[in-house]
């Protein structure tokens, strides 16, 4: 199989990972749980992934790192403990459905929202989030990078908007996340939120929220956390007070050393090497009759991600003759973005989206653009 759906989930993972989730399944206790060995073993791995994700990120230290379930669940955390009733939110119409939908639940409950539109290549016009900003703002919600086209938004502007009117500033770092490197400190980002299993190369199971300093949600998840155990209510600490239940430690380890992995070899080099990728299958396809293309491809930075149609005929088929004939996985559809289509017009037909990692190689790329073209002569 040649695996270009990295997007969804990253396929090709450092070997140590798997070695570290072997490793830790077979001899750890519960984090916090305990003074034996087993239990302190798991503490002590979880401690040393925070410091990781800490130091990736330039959070301020292990303990404003939250461990989660996914990227969902970190969003959820940030969008509704941070988010109350007569209060206005700021999001885009580029984002994915675990934005969304959290803030449309927001909305019923009597939260106030602006979607800032998109332009025709998918890009967001910072300036209209400042715009859209009133007395009663209190937060701009928004993607780091497009999981559909693969834009990357200024974030550094819009932060500078957030502290100019004291908002918080949420970013879902689904897409960016160990690939183009983000500084929570120097950047002013209140709640960064991100899987473990993209391009951080961990585990599928592990979500990261990385929480800025005075940034303190409500708790989503109410329950044990090995210590106040007398108290009714979470510890008012942080990241105990977001942690409810056992932590996903076998996966903690695999994304500990993906952390390793991922300092060693360069979050630089990593977006060099992928983005080269892209853009070979970018010059590739672009020329291709049929073929329209989503997305601003002019940008200096751009996740490794490129997204299109072949004339009319719908995204999934496309997708199916790939991976059934070629051996070429891809992602096809809505892509859990449905703003994005509606933007493009592509509700129906959904958009073919390659997604790329440093493992790939060239001979792939080549494969998949000699695969398209073939495809399109049999379309004509
Ligand atoms: N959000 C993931 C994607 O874009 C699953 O494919």
């Amino acid at each position: 199989m040649i695996y270009l759906d990295h997007a969804a989930t990253s396929f090709h993972k450092p070997p140590e990972v798997a070695k570290a989730v072997y490793r830790a399944l077979q001899g750890i206790g519960n984090s916090g749980r305990g003074a034996h060995s087993a239990s302190l073993d798991a503490s002590r791995l979880v401690y040393h992934t925070r410091e990781a994700i800490s130091n990736i990120f330039n959070a301020g230290g292990p303990s404003r790192v939250v461990f989660t379930c996914n990227a969902t669940e970190s969003l959820n955390i940030a969008i509704q403990g941070l988010l109350k009733s007569g209060e206005h939110c700021i999001t885009t119409a580029i984002e994915h459905n675990s934005v969304l939908r959290p803030l449309y639940l927001m909305e019923e409950r009597g939260v106030h929202l602006t979607v800032v539109p998109a332009d025709v290549k998918g890009c967001i016009n910072v300036s209209q989030i400042e715009a859209a900003v009133r007395t009663e703002t209190k937060a701009v919600v928004l993607t780091h990078a497009s999981n559909v086209t693969g834009n990357v938004l200024d974030i550094e502007a819009v932060s500078k908007i957030c502290y100019k009117h004291g908002l918080f500033f949420i970013l879902d770092a689904s897409q960016s996340a160990g690939v183009i490197p983000i500084d929570l400190q120097k950047i002013g980002i209140s709640a960064l939120c991100c899987s473990g299993h993209k391009s951080l190369l961990g585990p599928q199971g592990t979500g990261v929220l990385c929480l800025a300093d005075g940034v303190f949600p409500m708790a989503l998840k109410l329950g044990g956390t090995g210590v106040d155990s007398f108290s009714h209510r979470m510890p008012k600490f942080l990241p105990a007070a977001l942690e409810a239940g056992t932590l996903n430690t076998h996966g903690l380890a695999g994304l500990l050393a993906a952390c390793n992995y991922i300092k060693t070899y360069g979050q630089l080099k990593i977006l060099k090497e992928a983005t080269e990728l892209a853009k070979l299958f970018e010059e590739g396809i672009k020329n291709i009759p049929g073929i329209t293309l989503y997305g601003d491809f002019e940008a200096v930075v751009r996740t490794p991600v490129v997204a299109f149609n072949l004339r009319d005929i719908d995204s999934g088929e496309i997708t199916d003759e790939l991976f059934q004939r070629f051996g070429i996985a891809t992602r096809a559809g809505a892509h859990c973005a449905p703003e994005v289509h509606r933007t493009f017009g592509t509700e129906e037909q959904g958009m073919v989206r390659f997604s790329f990692s440093h493992f790939n190689t060239k001979n792939e790329i080549k494969e998949a653009i000699t695969a398209l073209r073939i495809l399109e002569e049999e379309s004509r």
